[in-house]
């Protein structure tokens, strides 16, 4: 029985390296008959908790060195099911979702920073689903990627993730199976990694945003997956909400310091939100933490699966109510919601005199002068030639393709069998220039890592700004670095969901 812990390399820089990644979360079993062995899995497992069985999950992850559940035991369990909702808050739910616990959106999961955590999802759908956990640097097993990184899971079963989230953070969590149904009918929720040491505020609170297109029975709308969407902006709906139900106050008192932690769980809406008369900081991108600033124009830019925590000093007047406005779509700007001020005396007549900087991350730092580049196209969607104008030799796997990434699209929700655009060496640093060269906005994620977002059209971008999505508007051309710490098959691809299903994805193999 051999049991070969892959990569076993050091990076020398006193990072977390690949090496400690592995050994803290995994081991690689290159011989299946070690699962049904005895002993010295359970030794593994007791130290471990789980363990990958079969052949090569690195070298080639499409034969499915699926993670075997070595435990039954878990902390959090949400069960996916049909549900109700009441999405405009009145008092009976009358739309039909599809939701984690009964609830959208799901429940709100807080775990703690460096500390394990097993999460079962039981899936009583009538169709296989998966949970992503948006963010998390994790190992590839636990990256909830049906047919790459897991069976998915099926009716009736139940699969338990466990990772250690190394980073505190706004992250959030959703399936990544029939995506574009099963996150536009509801299930999507925030997962939150608690700072050891929280920061001073007089309250935390979480807006989790959501995106319906709801037709007027009150009913998601049918129609996912439409051709002519999926070459534009996508399924942008016609309802938002906050936490569930349309919002038309969210009530604070004066003098209170806010840390508001925003995410946009929506298929396809890019949102710009301005807080009329207030002042938002910026504390943390995609749930790392940055230097403080203040947005230009005081607005906030939120593309699908994009995280931003504010600071806001509430230096309103007791008793007003001012609007927070999302104006991102020419002449279609809405109020998402006002800040009501109660008519209490303010809690305190200044500012709350604390630090408003998070503490960092256990972040790689790429090294820039020894990294390896390479640039990744962005291609395709309607433009003036047609849909597929500017793509050439492009390459579906299944169906239709109508975007695609260096001539090559991958379609759905991710599978087994495509190959890697590159593989990259575990431990090295790496700075991909992202051009986009369609008409149209993609916020681009990459699973597993957080990267440093260097420039934009050839300036830098200020403040220490890290995420794991990262957004380019039409014509764009964004250079991101980071260290290939954490090996797997790693998705990469644009969170417009109808984008991405349409082939704006490719895989990033790390070995
Ligand atoms: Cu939010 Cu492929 O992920
Ligand atoms: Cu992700
Ligand atoms: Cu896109």
């Amino acid at each position: 029985m051999s049991c070969v812990r892959t990569r076993l390399k050091s990076n020398g820089s006193g990072q977390r390296s690949c090496v400690d990644r592995w050994l803290m979360t995994s081991v690689i079993c290159r011989n299946r008959g070690i699962v049904e062995g005895g002993n010295k899995l359970s030794v593994i497992t007791s130290r471990r908790a789980f363990v990958l069985a079969g052949a090569g999950l690195v070298a080639t992850a499409r034969m499915a060195p699926w993670p075997v559940q070595a435990t039954n035991r878990y902390d959090h369990r949400i069960v996916a099911a049909p549900g109700r909702a009441s999405l405009n808050g009145g008092p009976t739910p009358t739309t039909d979702v599809w939701a984690y616990d009964g609830q959208v959106p799901g429940p709100m999961l807080r775990v703690r920073q460096d500390t394990p955590v097993r999460i079962a999802v039981e899936n009583r759908l009538d169709q296989d689903t998966t949970v992503h956990w948006h963010g998390i640097r994790l190992p590839f097993a636990m990256d909830g990627v049906p047919g790459l990184t897991q069976p998915p899971i099926k009716p009736g079963e139940r699969f338990i993730y466990e990772f250690t989230p190394p980073d505190a953070g706004t992250f959030w969590y959703h399936p990544h199976a029939n995506s574009l149904q099963q996150i536009g009918r509801g299930l999507a929720g925030a997962l939150i990694v608690e700072e050891a040491e929280p920061v001073a505020v007089d309250r935390d609170i979480l807006w989790m945003l959501a995106d319906w297109r709801l037709n007027p029975e009150g009913q998601i709308a049918s129609g996912f997956g439409n051709a002519m969407e999926a070459v534009m902006s996508g399924r942008v709906g016609n309802t938002v909400t906050i936490n569930g139900t349309v919002s038309a106050d969210q009530p604070v008192r004066a003098g209170e310091r806010i840390r508001l932690r925003l995410i946009n769980g929506g298929l396809a809406r890019i949102m710009a939100l301005h807080f009329e008369n207030h002042r938002p900081v910026v504390v943390a991108v995609d749930g790392q933490p940055c230097e403080p600033f203040e947005p230009e124009g005081g607005r906030l830019l939120l593309g699908p699966a994009m995280r931003i925590d504010v600071m806001l000093d509430m230096q309103g007047e007791p008793g007003r109510r001012y609007p927070v406005i999302d104006d991102f779509y020419d002449g279609l700007a809405y109020p998402l919601t006002h800040l009501t001020y109660g008519r209490q005396l303010p809690l305190r007549s200044a500012p709350l005199d604390a630090p408003m900087a998070l503490a960092i991350n256990p972040l790689p730092m790429p090294d820039l002068a020894g990294a390896e580049r390479h640039e990744l196209t962005l291609q395709g969607g309607m433009a003036g030639g047609g849909p597929l104008a500017g793509v050439g030799g492009m390459q579906a796997m299944h169906g239709a393709a109508a975007w695609a990434i260096n001539g090559m699209s991958m379609i759905g929700d991710g599978h087994g069998g495509m190959a890697p655009l590159l593989t990259l060496q575990c431990g090295r640093s790496y700075v991909l220039t992202l051009r986009n060269e369609t008409a149209w906005w993609h916020p681009m994620h990459l699973h597993g890592h957080s990267f440093l977002v260097l420039s934009r059209n050839g300036s830098p971008v200020p403040h220490r700004q890290w995420g794991d999505t990262v957004m380019l508007a039409p014509k764009d051309r964004v250079e991101v670095a980071f260290v290939a710490d954490n090996p797997g098959d790693w998705m990469l691809h644009c969170h417009v969901t109808d984008h991405q299903m349409a082939g704006l994805m490719t895989i990033l193999r790390i070995a």
